[in-house]
């Protein structure tokens, strides 16, 4: 089904009705990518008109566009715990486990997601999936790109090195490490897989998020659905 206004309305509307959750005197981690983003600026309208919250930041994408916004900003260094993250996704099953990292911002969203007590998904309608199948990205130190890729190969993954685009060789993190985007097919057993990957010397952080989402907001023809 088509989506009145196209991906992006779908995804303003799901950024939307999440940053409607955020609550005075909240602690909100902001996620990266284009769905997270219309939550951030319409936090940053809701800040505007006196909402009085703190910001962290998952990536420079969305420390940059909270500073844009007005969001006040605190350090993930110094915060123990969120009331609420907010966060796009690249793709959701219908147990809400998640791949995320389409940014390479996937080791702080974790980060932060985890640490929320609510962690809020937003996502148009193109991201649901019964099953996880798309390549998870993995984050290495450069130095381990070899030993991973080999240790991905052996749990029967392809690995390819992600590459930028507007830069020549290999897109590098906001943490200074590599990309691998690594195909397993279709995922059946998310949690598995996650603690193998996680498991890996050299990975910093994979980007299957297993039991982490509370809820999933999809932006739809007329409104938001709502999973939990
Ligand atoms: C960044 C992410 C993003 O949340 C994910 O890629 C979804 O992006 P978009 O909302 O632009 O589709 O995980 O690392």
């Amino acid at each position: 089904m088509k989506t009145p206004g196209g991906p992006d309305a779908a995804k303003r509307r799901a950024g939307e009705h999440a940053a409607e959750l955020v609550t005075d005197g909240d602690t909100v981690g902001l996620g990266t990518g284009s769905t997270a983003a219309h939550a951030i600026r319409a936090l940053g309208r809701a800040v505007d008109d006196g909402l009085d919250v703190r910001g962290v930041a998952t990536s420079y994408a969305s420390r940059d566009l909270a500073r844009e916004v007005g969001i006040p900003l605190v350090g993930l260094d110094g915060v123990e715990r969120l009331d609420i993250a907010i966060d796009g996704a690249d793709q959701v099953s219908d147990e809400l486990a998640l791949i995320k990292g389409g940014g390479a911002a996937h080791a702080r969203e974790k980060v932060v997601d985890a640490a929320a007590e609510r962690f809020v998904v937003v996502a148009d309608p193109s991201k649901e999936a019964a099953t996880l199948d798309r390549p998870v990205p993995v984050e290495v130190l450069p130095d381990a790109r070899a030993t991973v890729q080999r240790a991905i190969r052996d749990l029967d993954g392809t690995p390819t090195l992600r590459t930028g685009k507007g830069k020549d060789g290999p897109v590098v993190t906001d943490n200074g490490n590599l990309v691998l985007d690594c195909a397993f097919g279709a995922i059946g057993t998310p949690d598995a897989l996650a603690t193998d990957l996680a498991t890996i010397p050299g990975v910093v952080a994979h980007g299957l998020f297993v039991g982490l989402a509370d809820e999933v907001h999809v932006g739809t023809a007329d409104g938001v659905t709502v999973r939990s």
